[in-house]
């Protein structure tokens, strides 16, 4: 790393005074707070405010994350779609447990989630399957996600196949392309304050009700 970057980095500092916490106004439903702030960072012009990361754990206690795209808040969840083969599939057979983080940089606002992860039905797959552009549908027939491949050619070829197999027909989703809900036991909702002092209010699920409490940043 260039000496400069290695400066930057072990110096730089924002300090966050948009906005506030408190819990005089918070809503007691979280997920009607989720919606609120989604809708603000999106209202902010956050093109990507529905990108979170995606953070799930192998069977033997290895973690791994990366980001998808939230495609609806509904059925108690949050859904997401992907490959059920992929590493993050594979992942989620042996442990339901997964963890959701958003990162809403312009808003100083981060909300983390925690819960289990549940099958979309097979309907609700394919109807979102058959909303996508035709172009992401041949893309999840050509791409066995996370595979390892030769190189790009390859990829390029399992595309050029599929777009002719296809040509003038309909794209059928496959088998092992769908859709997850999330169930969330626990959400925490962050706003960076001055000095560090940050809002940090978790909702934790005990016996069916939110218990709501303030968390030190
Ligand atoms: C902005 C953004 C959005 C993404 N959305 C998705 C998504 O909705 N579903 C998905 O499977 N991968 C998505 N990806 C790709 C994933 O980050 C990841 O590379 C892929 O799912 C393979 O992950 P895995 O090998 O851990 O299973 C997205 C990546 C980025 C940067």
């Amino acid at each position: 790393m260039k000496p400069e970057l290695k400066d930057k980095i072990k110096t730089i500092r924002h300090d966050y005074t948009k906005h506030q916490l408190l819990e005089e106004n918070i809503t007691s439903d979280p997920f009607i707070q989720f919606g609120i702030w989604l809708h603000e960072a999106f209202e902010n012009g956050d093109e990507a405010a529905n990108a979170f990361t995606l953070s799930t754990v192998n069977e033997f206690n290895e973690p791994s994350s990366r980001i998808v795209l939230l495609r609806d808040v509904s059925h108690g969840g949050f859904t997401f779609f992907t490959n059920y083969a992929s590493h993050k599939g594979r992942d989620m057979e042996k442990n339901k447990h997964v963890s959701l983080l958003f990162f809403w940089k312009e808003l100083q606002r981060q909300v983390r989630i925690e819960g289990t992860v549940e099958f979309l039905s097979e309907e609700e797959s394919v109807s979102y399957f058959n909303s996508r552009p035709r172009e992401s549908q041949l893309a999840a027939l050509a791409s066995q996600q996370s595979e390892v491949i030769s190189n790009r050619e390859e990829l390029d070829h399992f595309f050029l196949n599929v777009t002719k197999l296809y040509a003038d027909k309909e794209v059928p989703k496959p088998n092992h392309w769908g859709g997850y809900v999330v169930i969330p036991t626990k959400m925490e909702f962050w706003q960076g304050r001055a000095s560090r002092l940050h809002d940090r209010i978790q909702f934790t699920l005990i016996n069916n009700s939110w218990k709501i409490e303030r968390l030190s940043p």
